[in-house]
């Protein structure tokens, strides 16, 4: 058995928080049990109430840190409070909270061309609808995607999470997340080309082509031959870190396009060069979409999201009036500029392909000391790490990953949890987190695993 390392102290952060001053934390919990949504999900045996932030860290009500290995996927991308971006919605909440699209304002129109700049120049992809959350992108892409084609049925893939309204639920692959109502007839979902538990194996150059094939199937024999189109998240995030393997994607927008279909990409938890490579997810993959849909990163917090499309398809949709009360208000849009702006000032997409191969060969390590991790994925700053119970059966061990997002809270690092199964670890952490930060993180879940092992 290795000798498991001592785990590092946290490291240094310079912020103090503020004295926390309001109810406690049992009265927060009793209330939020009482008011709101009996379907709200805590992480956590006994809840974490956070107070405050400062870039990759998270303060609780009596001033104890995090490291926050979770927030990219729960919205916040350049660091929590970020200066340049807290100090622009500042400014802009105390000058004019609210216009609706009716009347021109400049940051709208700044922050659209500045979205529509980090798309590969001939892709077209230059117009953008802006909506308040990513659910919302969803729904217009589908909608897009049926005006456009002139046909209703759309393709998804299974396990794919892609939002909480009636429709976009339809398109998740995941039963956890519908509710129990009919959905839309319309939705098919394709297997999904997961190589861990797939038919075509980890490492088969040829697996993303194989799976391809599924979708020719179901396109003729599931369909009238024509649909509306197909989306897929370029690494399902919520379904627990699954990449799309490379070949994939180019053989099945041929086939959708020749389908007379429109292919969306939904870059939610992907885009903004959260997979270090490359600024979008799908241009990992050599295709172009139609229709790629964000929220999430874009706005570091803000509610804020988008469906960015080619000018041919919007023109499709001035038929008719297409209206969003909150979506591109000067607020979210000061928070969406100032976001975009220190990804690229700071070029955070190069930053998330050094720290997160730094953070990936320390998982890998895990994975070469504990036989309980099955698998360690994904690109770039959004990492996955699989439970099971052995190599050999591949059985999902959803116990040892609980265990483990448990332990590693107490030890000061949260972390999220997804899969199909419960049984994946999910890590998609600020783009400001440092080595030091990822070496203290690998410590503490090597002492974490060890104690499932
Ligand atoms: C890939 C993906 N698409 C869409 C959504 C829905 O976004 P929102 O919660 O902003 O509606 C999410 C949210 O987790 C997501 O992960």
């Amino acid at each position: 058995m290795n000798q498991t390392p001592q785990t590092p102290p946290m490291p240094a952060c310079s912020h103090t928080p503020v004295p926390y001053a309001g109810p406690s934390r049992d009265s927060v919990l009793a209330d939020r049990q009482r008011y709101l949504s009996p379907s709200l999900l805590t992480y956590y045996r006994d809840p974490v109430m956070i107070v405050e932030g400062s870039m990759q860290w998270l303060f609780d009500e009596t001033g104890r840190r995090y490291l926050d290995l979770f927030g990219g996927i729960v919205t916040v991308s350049v660091g929590h409070c970020h200066p340049k971006v807290a100090a622009r919605v500042q400014e802009q909440v105390s000058r004019l909270q609210h216009t609706t699209t009716i009347y021109l304002h400049p940051t709208i129109a700044e922050f659209g061309k500045k979205l529509a700049s980090t798309f590969p120049k001939d892709s077209g992809l230059e117009v953008v609808y802006f909506t308040n959350s990513g659910s919302e992108a969803n729904e217009l892409a589908m909608l897009m995607a049926r005006l456009v084609s002139g046909h209703h049925d759309l393709i998804a893939l299974r396990n794919a999470y892609h939002g909480m309204t009636n429709q976009a639920m339809g398109l998740c692959g995941l039963h956890t997340w519908k509710q129990p109502v009919p959905q839309d007839g319309g939705v098919h979902h394709a297997q999904l080309p997961d190589r861990l538990r797939g038919p075509h194996g980890y490492d088969d150059p040829a697996a993303g082509e194989k799976y391809a094939e599924e979708i020719r199937d179901l396109i003729l024999h599931g369909t009238t031959g024509k649909v509306a189109g197909f989306i897929a998240e370029p690494i399902q995030g919520v379904g627990g870190t699954v990449e799309i393997p490379p070949g994939y994607l180019p053989r099945v927008y041929e086939m959708v396009r020749s389908a007379g279909g429109l292919c969306i990409s939904d870059e939610v938890q992907t885009g903004f060069g959260r997979t270090g490579t490359r600024f979008w997810g799908f241009e990992n993959h050599g295709v172009v979409p139609d229709i790629v849909t964000m929220a999430k990163g874009i706005g570091n917090g803000a509610p804020l999201a988008a469906c960015v499309t080619r000018s041919d398809i919007a023109q499709s949709m001035t038929g008719r009036l297409h209206f969003n009360t909150y979506g591109g208000n000067p607020v979210s849009m000061a928070a969406g500029l100032a976001t975009l702006e220190v990804m690229l000032d700071e070029d955070l997409q190069s930053r998330c392909h050094e720290i997160g191969g730094h953070l990936r060969s320390g998982l890998q390590r895990l994975m070469d000391r504990h036989p309980v991790v099955g698998d360690v994925r994904g690109q770039g700053l959004m990492l996955g790490v699989e439970f099971v119970e052995d190599r050999d059966s591949l059985r999902p061990n959803p116990a040892a990953c609980a265990h483990v997002h448990e332990a590693a809270k107490e030890a000061g690092v949260l972390l999220g949890k997804g899969g199909l199964h419960g049984n994946v670890l999910r890590i998609k952490p600020p783009m400001c987190l440092t080595r030091e930060d990822c070496d203290f993180a690998v410590a503490v879940l090597d002492h974490a695993i060890a104690e499932v092992s």
